[in-house]
């Protein structure tokens, strides 16, 4: 249903198949917006076929893209008004994250900002970074605040290597990249910085963040322990949230800078009293997380707040849509 019209604005989205970037094209479509999404191979129906056969879907076009391709871009950003880049590669299993996700990731953002400043159309570009890039430290504090000002310590990553290093590392860098180049061309810029997003996706697959969202509902909480002890919190937003910020940031003149988007600080004791009290049919145990703390740094979205956003799902809603969605997809008993 379109719920806004915005003049047949076009809007670039860059990985388009995945679980963000295409809820993301859905909701500019229900705005009435002209879509230009790229895939790597719009060929496979596995990764395009939950693209066009969204409402609106006559003014969706698919372009072939790569981030690792120079150039890559220019044809789905030609003529374009606003350029979301999402893309980004996600391996967290990869054991060659210098080739992978690091330097594709900073190839492809320089890539997609050089296609923007070829057409002289483009007024905004929204870059999906992450609170990878914000929220790691070398030095733990019990009740950090983490704000805009704050970048993920990358030379703590290289030395120490700690699980999904390869992944925070890119999005830092990428991000750096986007803001010395835009800076240098005066190029309008906004980053989007999200936590852990779960929700329902559009995708044929069940996201991996999701699946680590509710890793304490299906028994094993070894990646959240894990991002706790890197991040100091366990931080969630729903994927709706998400793409309703981009798309707000993207419209908002008065925007600027890098935003967090997050709408629930925890730590994975208190998430896991939370879930079993909510859902006690999963036995979420409560009682095994040793000295493990329930103190936990506060990722702050104070700023898109003061901007005007807000966010629509607290923690009740995220985990009641996500289960749901779980008990779809057969990964959680109904
Ligand atoms: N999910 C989260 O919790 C979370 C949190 C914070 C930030 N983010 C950020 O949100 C964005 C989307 O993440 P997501 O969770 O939606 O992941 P996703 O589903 O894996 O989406 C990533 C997309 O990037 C595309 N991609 C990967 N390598 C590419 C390449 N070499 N060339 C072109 N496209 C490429 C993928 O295309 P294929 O489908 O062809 O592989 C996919 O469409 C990323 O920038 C991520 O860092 C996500």
């Amino acid at each position: 249903m379109t719920t806004e019209v915005t003049r047949e604005k076009t809007a670039c989205v860059t990985g388009a198949s995945g679980y963000l970037a295409s809820l993301l094209v859905k909701q500019l479509l229900d705005k009435g917006y002209i879509v230009n999404a790229t895939v790597r191979d719009p060929g496979n129906q596995a990764k395009i076929s939950h693209l066009v056969s969204l409402p609106g879907s006559e003014r969706l076009k698919l372009f072939r893209a790569d981030l690792t391709t120079e150039g890559s871009f220019d044809d789905s950003i030609n003529g374009c008004d606003l350029v979301f880049h999402v893309a980004t590669p996600v391996l967290f299993d990869s054991n060659d994250p210098e080739n992978e996700m690091i330097k594709p990731a900073i190839q492809g953002t320089l890539n997609v900002l050089r296609s923007c400043t070829k057409t002289k159309t483009v007024k905004r570009i929204v870059l999906t970074s992450s609170a990878a890039a914000v929220s790691i430290h070398r030095e733990q504090e019990d009740d950090r605040v983490v704000t805009e000002e704050c970048w993920t310590d990358v030379e703590f990553l290289f030395s120490e290597k700690p699980p999904a290093w390869g992944y925070a590392v890119s999005k830092t860098l990428a991000e750096k990249e986007a803001w010395k180049v835009a800076t240098e061309n005066q190029i309008d810029l906004i980053s989007v910085v999200p936590v852990l997003i779960s929700g329902p996706s559009l995708t044929p697959h069940v996201p991996n963040s999701s699946i680590l969202a509710l890793s304490l509902l299906t028994g094993n909480d070894a990646g959240l322990k894990a991002m706790q002890l890197a991040s100091g919190s366990i931080s969630l937003v729903h994927v709706e949230d998400v793409c309703r910020a981009h798309i707000f940031l993207a419209e908002k003149e008065s925007a600027s800078g890098r935003y967090i988007c997050c709408a629930v600080n925890t730590s994975v004791p208190e998430l896991a009293e939370f879930l079993s009290n909510r859902y006690p049919q999963y036995n979420v145990p409560t009682d095994s997380f040793g000295d493990f703390s329930s103190k936990h740094y506060t990722v702050s979205a104070e700023k898109l707040i003061k901007e005007g956003f807000t966010f629509k799902f607290k923690i009740e809603e995220i985990y009641d849509e996500s289960v749901e969605y779980f008990m779809a997809k057969g990964l959680l008993q109904k």
